[in-house]
C-alpha cells in the first residue's frame, strides 16, 4: 500500500456556484490510525454527493459546522477497512460513514455523527448510499412523518427525479396518494412516469408550472414535498387546498445563489388555507433508520421502488461531480466510484 493519501481540501469559500477553483488536490501522508481507541483505517471505494455540501463549505451557522478551509471535503461515502485490530470492524469489512474527499480516513467508532457502519452481507456500495441512503431516509421520514399524506389525496413533489424526490412520490404512490411530480427534461418526466408510475408529471422548463399544478391538481395540492424552493413553492403556495402540508426539505434553486433571493410572494396562503408548512433534516430521525430501511428492503423486494444511480469516475472529477447536481446533470443519486471492494 502506498503511504500517500490523496485529498480534495476546501480552498476557498463559493460566493456563486461552487466548482472545482474552490478545492485543491494535494498528496498527504497517509493517516494513522489509534488501533488502541479502535480506530480503523478506510479505503474509500464510492462517495455521495449531496447538495447539502454547498450549506457546509459556508461559514455560516446550521445544523453541522463548517468544513474548514485547507480542510479534506466533507463527504459520505462507503469503504473498505484495510487496517483494523478491532474484532467489530475486522479487515475486509464494507463500511458507510463520513469519509471525505480522500482515498483514506480513519474510521472511529466514537464519532458523534457518523461512525463506521458495517454494510448490511450482500449489499452493493451504489444501493447503499441510493436507495437504502440518507437520501430515502429523508424521503421516507420527510413525507411520512413531516407530509402525513392520507389515501386518496394529492401529493405534489419538486426535484421528483432526483434520489430524493423519486423516492417521495413512489412512497406517496405505495401509501394510495395521488401524485404529480415536478422535474426538468423530458428524460426524467417519462422515467417518472413509465419507471415510478407517478400519476402526472411537469416538465419544469418547458411548462408554465403555475398553471400546469392548478390544471393538475383542480382540488389543490394537499401535501406539497419541495427539494427546489423559489419559484416552485411560489408555484405550490398558490395551488395548496385548504389544510395542506408543506415539507420544506431543501431549496436547491437558490443554493449557489449569490445574495439570498426573496422569499414567497404568497406567502400569505398558508394563514387564509391553513396551511402548515415545516423543515426537517433527517439526521433527526437517524435513531428510527432500521425503520425506514426495513419498509424500503420490502418495496425493493417486491418491485416497487424504481431508482437510478449515477456513477461518475476518478478522484480528480470529484469536484465536478458536486455540480451536477446543480445544472441538473445527474440522472438519480449522484455517486463516484474510486475502487471496487477486494
Ligand atoms: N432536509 C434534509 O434532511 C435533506 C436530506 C437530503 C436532501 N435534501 C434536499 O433534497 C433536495 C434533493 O437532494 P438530492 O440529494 O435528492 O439531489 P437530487 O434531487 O438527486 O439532485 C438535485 C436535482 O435538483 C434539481 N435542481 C438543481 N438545480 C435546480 C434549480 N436551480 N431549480 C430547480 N431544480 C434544480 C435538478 O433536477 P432537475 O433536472 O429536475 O431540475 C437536480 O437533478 C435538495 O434540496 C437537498 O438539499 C434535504
Amino acid at each position: 500500500m502506498s503511504d500517500v493519501n490523496r485529498q480534495w481540501l476546501l480552498k476557498a469559500r463559493p460566493t456563486g456556484m461552487i466548482g472545482p477553483e474552490h478545492f485543491e488536490l494535494v498528496e498527504s501522508a497517509m493517516p494513522r490510525p489509534d488501533f488502541e481507541a479502535g480506530q480503523v483505517l478506510v479505503k474509500t471505494l464510492m462517495l455521495s454527493f449531496d447538495p447539502a455540501m454547498r450549506g457546509w463549505v459556508m461559514d455560516e451557522p446550521s445544523y453541522l459546522p463548517p468544513v474548514p478551509l485547507g480542510e479534506p471535503m466533507r463527504a459520505s461515502g462507503v469503504g473498505q477497512v484495510v487496517q483494523s485490530s478491532n474484532p467489530a470492524l475486522p479487515v475486509g469489512t464494507l463500511v458507510q460513514g463520513l469519509v471525505n474527499w480522500q482515498e483514506y480516513s480513519i474510521g472511529d467508532p466514537r464519532h458523534p455523527l457518523a461512525p463506521p457502519t458495517p454494510l448490511p452481507a450482500g449489499t452493493p456500495p451504489g444501493m447503499a448510499l441510493s436507495i437504502f441512503g440518507s437520501t430515502s431516509l429523508t424521503a421516507y421520514f420527510g413525507l411520512l412523518d413531516v407530509g402525513q399524506p392520507q389515501p386518496g389525496e394529492t401529493v405534489l413533489v419538486s426535484g421528483a427525479a432526483g434520489a430524493t424526490g423519486s423516492v417521495v412520490a413512489q412512497i406517496a404512490r405505495l401509501k394510495g396518494a395521488r401524485v404529480v411530480g415536478i422535474a426538468g427534461g423530458a428524460d426524467k418526466c417519462q422515467w417518472l412516469r413509465e419507471a415510478c408510475k407517478v400519476d402526472e408529471v411537469i416538465d419544469y422548463k418547458r411548462e408554465d408550472l403555475p398553471a400546469r399544478i392548478a390544471q393538475l391538481c383542480p382540488e389543490g395540492v394537499n401535501v406539497f414535498f419541495d427539494n427546489v424552493g423559489g419559484d416552485t413553492l411560489e408555484a405550490a403556495l398558490a395551488n395548496m387546498a385548504d389544510f395542506g402540508r408543506i415539507v420544506l426539505c431543501g431549496a436547491i434553486a437558490g443554493y449557489n445563489d449569490e445574495t439570498p433571493r426573496p422569499g414567497p410572494r404568497n406567502l400569505m396562503n398558508v394563514v387564509t388555507r391553513r396551511l402548515r408548512m415545516q423543515g426537517f433534516i433527517v439526521i433527526d430521525y437517524l435513531a428510527r433508520a432500521n425503520e425506514a430501511v426495513a419498509a424500503l428492503a420490502e418495496w425493493v423486494a417486491a418491485g416497487e421502488l424504481a431508482w437510478r444511480e449515477d456513477v461518475q469516475e476518478g478522484f480528480e472529477n470529484i469536484p465536478a461531480t458536486l455540480q451536477r447536481l446543480f445544472d441538473g446533470r445527474n440522472q438519480g443519486k449522484q455517486l463516484l466510484k474510486l475502487a471496487d471492494p477486494e
